[in-house]
């Protein structure tokens, strides 16, 4: 089946999220849209499986027009969706999920479980997805999970198949065997529309590419492009993508973390009993899936975290139960998950957030009162050097998109004169572009000496950027492995494998 937009535009207020998009999905073809975080790529998805309504254009399903007011007129047009965020009860089986959601197409009556699970069953022996229907959902892994939506689909007879950004949440391993997946359902026949900003993940599975940047299709560029070509592209300027990193050799170590264990209010433990150094003039990356206890290790070295034991020492000093207030004055620098909560003030401007944790200090006050000059010109001179984007540095923090939100952060969090620095994520939501620019920065953190402790779910970032490795997984480290470590390994760690020499 192929699937054809014409002049899609969608609005939100003054915003262009989809401006006269074309786009053509040929029959059973694995057809990949790519473009940055905000590029207007989930909202073309939705207005195509009927949850947002065009403000003019037209969609046609193999050459006819069709109206699509809703999920049911996608499905009962082939189309079928699985969203970047599941949307599935976890309380629920397997069976259950997928009978539930979709009485109106009246495939199955709700009490129809028998039948479901004869047909869930079929569509998971054919690809492999070995999901057993009786299964209660939260007990899956985020991968099976995936395979619940898929199988949904397919149970429902989709011919389209929207995949949005399904790898930002699974293993190396688990994305392989995603695009492999894919690849069985389009030699079969289905169309795939594969969202994605990942390049790699491009090149290895799509049959034809769509860019678009800032809710405009910006090229449609041969599968052979390279790397640089596509980045390029979804940028709208040149990007380097290699990472340049100079050897250097560590110097005494700046964090000691000792046995170190995090409980949440019920008591569970999310971090078990983690033990680890990291010395100055040096990056230490922790890799691992979401979810497995990054957010927490991080909150309880810089003091956020109330259910905690073990010792936190901070060169020389032991800072475990130190306030966020303290470890933040004392010498940590902080990029936080959230910065939407956790980065910002957002009733203060622009200028006073770039300054936060400093402005009761020389050049910006004398005595208790701030210089409001000093602060907007170290802010202009901060906002330049990070490439944030907006109106005036006295607009409210509140005013800025997200990813200039982070520039904020990081423009604040990299500027002072800190031991070490940790940061959760320090690239999510950031573009290519500023990707790179962020990159090179934590890099020159660590030539100027400091210690810096990074936690991200990219492994790309994982191994640009470390000179060694902490695997994470439920809550411990479970490795501690060379910068050099390949992929695989790293991916199987994450899934909680050992691989071959790799035990610690
Ligand atoms: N419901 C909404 N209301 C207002 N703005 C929205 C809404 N949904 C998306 N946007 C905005 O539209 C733009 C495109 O978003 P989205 O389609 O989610 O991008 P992508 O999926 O490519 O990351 C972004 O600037 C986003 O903030
Ligand atoms: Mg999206």
């Amino acid at each position: 089946m192929s699937l054809e937009l014409r002049a899609v535009t969608k609005s939100f207020g003054a915003l262009v999220a989809n401006d006269h998009i074309d786009l053509k999905v040929g029959d059973g073809e694995i057809h990949a849209i790519l473009g940055e975080n905000g590029a207007g790529k989930s909202t073309l998805m939705n207005v195509v499986y009927g949850l947002l309504q065009p403000d003019s254009g037209t969609i046609l399903v193999d050459g006819k027009e069709i109206k699509i007011s809703g999920p049911a007129d996608a499905l009962a047009a082939g189309i079928g969706m699985v969203h970047q965020h599941f949307m599935l009860i976890p309380v629920f089986t397997v069976a259950e999920n997928i009978v539930l959601g979709h009485e109106k197409t009246n495939k199955f009556g709700i009490l129809e479980l028998t039948k479901a699970k004869e047909e869930i069953r079929r569509v998971s022996a054919e690809f492999n997805f070995d999901v057993d229907p009786d299964a209660l959902v939260e007990t899956l892994p985020v991968g099976i999970q995936q395979r619940v939506e898929i199988i949904r689909a397919l149970i429902y007879d989709a011919k389209v198949l929207i995949l949005d950004e399904p790898t930002a949440v699974l293993t190396p391993q688990e994305t392989d065997e995603l695009l492999r997946n894919m690849k069985i359902l389009r030699d079969k026949g289905t169309s795939i529309v594969f969202i994605t900003h990942k390049l790699r993940e491009v090149q290895e599975a799509a049959d034809k590419i769509t860019v678009i940047r800032r809710g405009k299709v910006v090229g449609t560029p041969p599968v052979t492009a390279s790397q640089e070509e596509l980045a390029s592209l979804m940028v709208g300027r040149p990007v380097e993508l290699e990472v340049y990193k100079k050897a250097i050799t560590p110097g005494p170590v700046a964090l000691a973390v000792k046995n170190l264990n995090v409980h949440d209010i019920t008591g569970r433990r999310l971090v078990k009993n983690v033990t680890f150094d990291v010395h100055e003039g040096e990056i230490l990356a922790v890799a691992g899936v979401q979810g497995n206890g990054q957010s927490e290790l991080a909150k309880a070295i810089v003091g956020l975290e109330e259910f905690m034991d073990g010792s936190i020492v901070l060169d020389g000093k032991d800072i475990t139960t130190w306030s966020v207030h303290d470890t933040l004055y004392s010498g940590i620098a902080y990029v936080p998950e959230d910065r939407e909560h956790d980065g910002l003030i957002s009733s203060f401007s622009i200028a006073e957030n770039l300054i936060l944790d400093t402005f009761d200090t020389p050049p910006y006050a004398k005595g208790p009162v701030m210089s409001p000059t000093i602060v907007a010109r170290e802010a202009e001179v901060r906002v330049k050097e990070f490439d944030v984007r907006l109106q005036s540095v006295q607009d409210s923090a509140a005013s800025l998109s997200g990813g200039n939100k982070q520039k904020v952060v990081l423009a604040r969090e990299l500027s002072r004169p800190v031991k070490l620095v940790v940061a959760s994520q320090p690239t999510r939501g950031l573009d290519v572009g500023s990707i790179e620019f962020v990159h090179q920065r934590i890099i020159s953190e660590r030539d100027s000496g400091k210690a810096v402790l990074i936690f991200s779910t990219e492994l790309d970032e994982v191994t640009d950027l470390a000179d060694r490795i902490a695997v994470m997984y439920r809550g411990e480290i479970i490795a501690m492995v060379p910068a050099t470590t390949s992929r695989e390994d790293l991916g199987l760690l994450m899934a909680g494998v050992h691989p071959e020499g790799t035990r610690s």
